[in-house]
């Protein structure tokens, strides 16, 4: 008999209860001094049940969540110690990209102590048994994992973040609207660009005449990040393209630009000088002058003070159990009905495929039900790690009213205090995903 110290803190007993572990191991290494641990007859718990892949570097991040939905009660992922992996350094990127997912996790309150991550070489069969009788006895003590997806509906409480009274709002054409709408009458007129993404009445406006400039706005309710349209096929057949960006959107063009999404050299950027356009993201913000732009219009006062910020959602919702955090996100995810538009609308998601489309096999459950939801929303903010230039549109464009934004944070947070890195600021910084250092932490491997 064992005691179960649950999540919430309360102790109730698992009569019986044998944990299902299921361990993603290296060919080379873990998966070698498994082997060696049953040639040798060390004895250890027969509750885990072995997948065996290349490397850690191999290790995609979603099995670790597909482990606890088909009934896991603890994951396992090992692979070869630093500077022993087969392919040189397929652990050194799986550790990086660990440390972030752990974040990710973390923040959809999925409980962290049913995660573990070793290094074990071929030679080292004894540490393998000590590994799995211990995750054995510790799950054992956890009890079964119960709580992933569950909306908790005892604890409604967990539903609603602090949001602050409404800002007022006042709506206001800002001074630069005519200076930039003479700028692209005259890129368009000489010839110097085929094409202007900029601000209409009702939306994006893209213009291929020089009479339409007229068209153009330019005011506090221009919120929308206009170099996602930078992406679009049909816009890129156009031919050189002018964009219109605040301080804060123009880090997705450095972003776009590390990755090889665009050439710079072929785009007009028009940096609008910007005091805010009334969106929370924009309390926080202190970008008033875009840095990069080819020509900068408009003047803005300096950084906004932050004497009344609105309430930190992220931080209330860190505050949180994290069954909570997990009940939060379900009732959230209840509302998603897969439509994608967070996806359409974020700069970064380019790729000609997307992992949500594909169905051989498919590698997310397309229904919109809780653990397909979970899958894509799990996918797409964690390819979006140290990469989200934080703009906001993903939860903007969700009808739903999803804060996908959240997760994003989440991300961006980890980057900023395990990397030092802010991705979109400095243009000669090296992107965190893709790349690793040998000094990167390890304090949760064993
Ligand atoms: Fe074992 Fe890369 S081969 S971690």
């Amino acid at each position: 008999m064992s005691d179960d110290s649950t999540r919430d803190g309360t102790m109730t007993e698992n009569k019986g209860f044998e944990p299902k572990i299921v361990a993603y191991v290296c060919n080379w290494c873990t998966y070698l001094g498994a082997d060696l641990a049953g040639t040798t007859r060390l004895e250890y718990p027969p509750n885990v049940r072995i997948i065996r892949l290349p490397c850690t570097g191999r290790i995609d991040f979603n099995l670790i969540v597909k482990g606890f939905e088909i009934g896991a009660d603890a994951v396992l992922v090992s692979g070869c110690h630093p500077g022993d992996c087969h392919y040189t350094a397929g652990n050194y990127h799986a550790r990086r990209r660990w440390i972030l997912f752990r974040e990710l996790l973390d923040t959809l309150g999925f409980d962290l102590r049913r995660i573990h991550f070793t290094w074990i070489s071929a030679a080292e069969g004894k540490k393998w048994q000590q590994v799995i009788t211990e995750m054995t006895e510790q799950t054992r003590q956890l009890g079964p994992y119960t709580d992933l997806y569950a909306n908790g509906s005892a604890q409604d409480s967990a539903n609603d973040l602090p949001s602050g009274p409404p800002t007022p709002f006042e709506f206001k054409t800002l001074p630069a609207e005519g200076a930039l709408r003479e700028s692209c009458r005259k890129l368009l007129a000489d010839g110097t660009v085929k094409v202007v993404i900029g601000y209409g009445q009702r939306g994006p406006a893209i213009l291929t005449r020089a009479e339409d400039a007229g068209r153009l706005v330019w005011n506090n309710r221009c919120v929308s990040n206009l170099t996602t349209y930078l992406k679009r096929k049909e816009i890129k057949a156009l031919g050189k393209p002018a964009v219109v960006v605040k301080p804060c959107d123009e880090k997705s063009l450095v972003v776009l630009e590390k990755e090889s999404q665009l050439d710079r050299k072929n785009i007009h950027v028009i940096g609008m000088a910007c005091e805010g356009v009334g969106e929370p993201k924009c309390t926080f913000c202190t970008a008033r002058t875009p840095r990069f732009a080819d020509e900068t219009l408009g003047e803005a006062a300096g950084p906004a003070s932050l004497a009344d910020p609105p309430p930190n959602r992220f931080a209330a919702l860190m505050a949180m159990a994290p069954a909570e955090r997990m009940a939060f996100w379900a009732k959230q995810f209840d509302r998603c009905v897969k439509c994608y538009a967070c996806r359409q609308v974020c700069p970064m998601c380019y790729c000609e495929r997307c992992i949500a489309d594909k169905n051989r096999p498919i590698a997310i459950d397309p229904a919109p039900s809780a653990k397909g939801n979970f899958a894509w929303q799990i996918a797409r903010a964690f390819h979006l790690a140290a990469r989200c230039v934080g703009c906001g549109e993903c939860s903007r464009a969700c009808p739903a009213g999803i804060d996908l934004a959240l997760l994003n944070i989440a991300l961006h947070k980890a980057a900023q205090v395990n990397f030092g890195y802010d991705a979109g600021v400095d243009p000669a910084a090296e992107p965190v995903v893709g790349s690793y250092a040998l000094q990167d932490k390890e304090d949760f491997i064993g």
